[in-house]
Order: C-alpha cells, then structure tokens, then sequence
C-alpha cells in the first residue's frame, strides 16, 4: 500500500531517503502564498463553470482562507513526505475539510499549478525590484547634481586619459541600470501570463474558464497553447539574463568604488556604515559590501548557466527536471533585491573627495589632446600636432614637470602657433566644459543629461 497523493497504481513507497531526494517542498513552500491564491482563483471559475456544486466550492474557498490564515501566522508544518508545496497544501486541505478537498484538482495539473505559481511570484518581485533600480537612478541622479563641476580623470586602460566630470560618469550608470529596467520590464510581459487552466499538457474536457482565472489573479491574458503553457520556462530565463546583467553594471560600479577607496587613489570614502574593520590590523576599514555585490555577481551568473543548461534538450511537456528552476530563480530574486538596496545606500552616502580627484587632473597629462586640438584648431594637421605633443610630454616626463609648467617661451620654440591662451586650453576645467558635443562630459551636456534623466524618472 502505498500512502502518497498519487499512490493508487503502486504497491509500493519509496524510500525516506529517495523521497527526500524527490522532494521540492525544502525551497517550494517560497510559493505557498502564491499556490494558496492560484487555487482560490481555481476553485472559484470550477464554480462559476458550475463544474462543482457551488456548496462544495464554497466549502473549498474557506478551507483555503483558513489556510492563508494559518500561513500568515506561521503555523503550517510542511512535510517532506508530501513531496512538494502543492502536495503539502493539499493535504493540509483535506485534513481540514475532508474528502470534498479532493475535488479541488479538478480540470487542473500540479504542472500547471507549479507553472502558475512561479508567474506569480516573479511578478510580485519584478513589482518590487523595478522601483528598487528606480531608486537607484534617483540616488545617481542626485549625487550627479552635486557633482557637474567636480573634475576628475577620466580613464581608457585604466590610465589617465582625458579630464572628466564625475557627474558625467555617474550619469553613465544611470543609463546602464535604465537599459536594466527596461529589460525587466519586458520580462514583466511576459510574466504576466497564466498557465491555469493547461492542466497536465493537453487541456482538459472540462467546460472551464481560462480567461476567468487569468482575471482573478490579475494576469494580462491566459496562455494561447496549453503546452507552451506548462513547459515554457523562457520569463524565467529572462529574468536570470537580466539579473546577471544587473549584477554586472552593480559589479563594474563596486570595483571602481573599491579601488578608488584605495588609499593610492583615495577618490572616495566609504561611510563607516558600509565598511567593516579586521580582527587584527586596527587600521582597516574595508569595502566589503561593495566586495560581496562583485562577488555575489558570480552567484547569478551561476543561476542563469544552471537553467540554460536544464532547459537544453527538454522535450515538451513537463519534465521534473523542471523542479531545478526554482532555487536559482529564488536566488537570484534574494541577490538582486539586496544587492540593489545595499547598493542604493552605499552610493547615497559615499564620500566624494573632489580635492584629491581635481589634485589628480593637474598632476597627470590627461589633458596633452587639449594641446593637440589647440594646435590642430590653428591649422596644423592634427596628426603633426599629435607627434609635437608626444614628444613634448617625454621632455616634460624627463624634467618632472607637466604641460602647465611649460613656459611661452618654450611652446613658442615648439610651435609659433601657440600663444597665451594656451594655458586655459590646458585648464582641465576648460577641458571638460568645452567638451560640449551631444552627450558629451561638458557641464551643460550633463544638466541636459540630468533634465531628461529626471522626466524618465517622473521627477
Ligand atoms: N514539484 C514539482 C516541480 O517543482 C511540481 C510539479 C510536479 N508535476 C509532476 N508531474 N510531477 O516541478
């Protein structure tokens, strides 16, 4: 005899240990808040189809209800015997209401039950991670504000390469975590769709109302082919795409944060509330939440490998290697969130040392193109030019000394073109605002940056 939900056709259980195996309801039971209302919605269209007695459903929704209400304060004991959160809940109904309980699965599948379930709870988070990247952008957008004439060098291979604002490089990650709400926003498309209804694969010869149940749970349609509907896993797949790239742009931004907290670069200053100290050199305020975002980055990427890869070579429909989509998606829901929130409040109150960034700009040759584009602007051919400043920036290496140290007398010796006003082209700040091209770090092309970043924000 045998004692599982679906036991009828066998003679015999498996054992604790291949039971634990199977079992789904360690990490499932995430969804039972989401399984509990995917069968209220059920249990209400099997009514409204007259597919049950409207007594038996009535008798169906309250033991549901008292089940939320259970959920809510923390007293469902699940169990591994029963396999999975759609098992466990079933059970728990029946222990609750009797036999009439069996009749919840009515014209339904735990295939597109579990399918429903994860539209469910994605939708929920993506509902929560889109205003957490839009309050990310609001903090860029801010910070950016503060700093349009903050000057610091801009890098091409992690060397000194032209002056810069800081706001302009903030604004930069504004529109990179932009893209990223806008490809979770798609995502959210399509999840919101409903599976419901699909039953195991094929649909069921049950007058039912797909159409209803999608309304009730507030999905924008029911899906249009009942298997696409049960092995379709590509919102999921997106959603872990998506967080990987985020991670990326969160990750990208922690490494500079890390080594410009350096005390080499000394550019900014974690907030002694995101810092953490050592167990032995009593000097150290160490990066670490920007250190485990970079490294949770990895973690996600894991995510979205592991379900490629279980995805690959699946035949239609359901297959339990499914059951392997859930901990990563969950995963990377956790990840993202925090590390968007942790992220967010890391950035707000980081320090900005905007001395030692500017003491960089006049202590480098970050600024030799200016000189090159001065002499080109005169008429030298700009490749001359490029080789006149080439040479002057070694003889200057070999003197210590920079471009601004160079006297009139020398640059007219280099060139007859060069005159007074050289030494304002050579002005980082002159750089950066006369670097006024669309998009470009001028200071009036970051207020325009800033203006349109707010509308998209709806400030
Ligand atoms: N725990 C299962 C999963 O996560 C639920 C669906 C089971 N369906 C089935 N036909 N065995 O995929």
């Amino acid at each position: 005899e045998n004692h599982q939900l679906w036991g009828g056709r066998f003679t015999a259980e498996p054992s604790e240990y291949v039971q634990r195996f199977g079992a789904s309801i360690g990490f499932d039971q995430a969804m039972a808040a989401e399984d509990l209302t995917g069968s209220l919605a059920h249990v209400a269209m099997l009514k409204k189809t007259a597919i049950l007695k409207a007594e038996e459903a009535d008798q169906i929704t309250a033991g549901l209800h008292t089940l939320q209400q259970k959920l809510a304060n923390g007293e469902l004991e699940f169990s591994i015997a029963n396999e999975d959160i759609h098992l466990n809940l079933e059970k728990m109904l029946t222990d609750l209401i009797g036999p009439v309980a069996g009749k919840l699965h009515t014209a339904r599948s735990r295939n597109d039950q579990v399918a429903t379930d994860m539209h469910l709870y994605l939708k929920n988070h993506l509902n929560t991670i889109l205003p957490l990247i839009k309050q990310l952008q609001a903090t860029i957008v801010a910070k950016a504000e503060k700093h349009i004439t903050t000057l610091m060098p801009g890098y091409t291979h992690m060397q000194h390469a032209q002056p810069i604002s800081y706001g302009q490089y903030l604004m930069a990650y504004f529109q990179m975590f932009q893209r990223d709400a806008e490809r979770f926003d798609f995502n959210l498309k399509h999840t919101d769709l409903s599976p419901l209804g699909a039953a195991a694969l094929a649909g069921t010869t049950f007058p039912t109302d797909r159409a209803y149940t999608a309304a009730q749970l507030g999905f924008a349609a029911p899906y249009a082919n009942s298997l696409d509907a049960v092995s379709d896993r590509d919102f999921i797949l997106e959603f872990l795409s998506n967080s990987a790239q985020l991670m990326m742009h969160l990750s990208r931004f922690c490494e500079e944060i890390i080594v410009w907290d350096s005390q080499e670069f000394h550019y900014v200053e974690l907030d002694d509330t995101y810092s953490t100290g050592s167990s032995i050199m009593p000097q150290k305020k160490n990066p670490d939440m920007a250190e485990l975002i970079r490294g949770k980055t990895g973690r996600v990427y894991g995510d979205l490998m592991g379900l490629l890869t279980v995805m690959k070579g699946l035949p239609l429909a359901y297959n339990k290697d499914f059951q392997e989509d859930k901990e990563g998606m969950f995963d990377a829901v956790k990840t993202i969130e925090q590390s968007l929130t942790v992220f967010n409040g890391m950035l707000a109150t980081l320090k900005v040392n905007t001395a030692q960034m500017a003491h960089a700009t006049t202590h480098d040759f970050s600024n030799a193109t200016e000189l090159a584009d001065y002499l080109a602007a005169k008429g030298m051919p700009f490749r001359q030019a490029h080789e006149l400043v080439g040479e002057l920036v070694l003889t200057c290496i070999k003197k210590q000394a920079y471009l601004k140290d160079v006297t009139l007398a020398e640059f007219k010796a280099l060139s007859p073109l060069i005159e007074e006003d050289v030494y304002t082209a050579l002005d980082p700040e002159t750089a950066v605002e006369r670097r006024n091209s669309l998009g470009g770090t001028g200071f009036k092309q970051i207020k325009q940056q800033i203006a349109a970043a707010k509308t998209l924000l709806g400030e």
